[in-house]
């Protein structure tokens, strides 16, 4: 895939705990969902008593034009998807449009626990390198499709200070994938592993 920004979209509470493998203990900790933007993992995982803060710069518009950008992003991934569908792992979904649907589903469980101010303190209009919580806040630190995913967008400089920062707040972080949006391995993951 190939994208000029950083694109909000957002993935479901499923897709949260396969990606980071957690268990029931996990979700008894302390989270926090770094780059979250409209993925349904917090709305949901409070819902079933959680303990969730989200960080997201986009946090800082109301839900109304966070819905705008998800509309306007929404072609360009179909696109994306729709021109090398064979690139993708068909396993959690059936095609194109069964990936499409359930993200927006999840996007939709989002916008509507943000615009009903369900979440009160829960989404926290802030972004890596800085975030605006004392050390150790947090037990689990969860960061999905930003750190090196958008390996080419995010200097290794950014991506060591980033994980610097997560590590700072959190007693544990948890970040995938490994790959860049193209797929490959990125290439700031030696300078993070070594942060370790
Ligand atoms: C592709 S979305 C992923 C959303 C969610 N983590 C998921 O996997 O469903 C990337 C998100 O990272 C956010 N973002 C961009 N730069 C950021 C930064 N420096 N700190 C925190 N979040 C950032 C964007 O606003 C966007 O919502």
């Amino acid at each position: 895939m190939q994208l000029d920004d950083i694109v909000p979209w957002g993935r479901s509470f499923d897709e949260y705990v396969a990606m980071f493998d957690l268990t029931a203990d996990d979700l008894g900790k302390r989270i926090l969902g770094c780059g979250d933007g409209p993925a349904a993992f917090n709305a949901h995982a409070r819902a079933r008593g959680a303990r969730v803060i989200s960080v997201d710069p986009i946090y800082a518009w109301p839900a109304g034009r966070i819905h705008e950008r998800i509309r306007a992003v929404r072609p360009i991934i179909e696109s994306e998807l729709r021109r090398e569908p064979e690139r993708c792992l068909w396993e959690r979904f059936r095609d194109v449009d069964d990936l499409i649907e359930t993200r927006l589903g999840a996007m939709d469980r989002f916008l509507a626990d943000y615009a009903g101010g369900h979440g009160g303190q829960a989404y926290v209009a802030a972004q890596l390198p800085q975030l605006p919580f004392p050390g150790g806040v947090f037990d689990l630190a969860l960061v999905s499709h930003l750190l090196f995913t958008y390996s080419k967008h995010l200097s290794a400089d950014a991506h060591r200070k980033a994980v610097a920062e997560l590590m700072r707040v959190s007693g544990e972080v948890r970040l995938f994938p490994l790959l860049t949006l193209a797929g490959t391995e990125s290439e700031h993951l030696p300078a993070v592993i070594d942060l370790c």
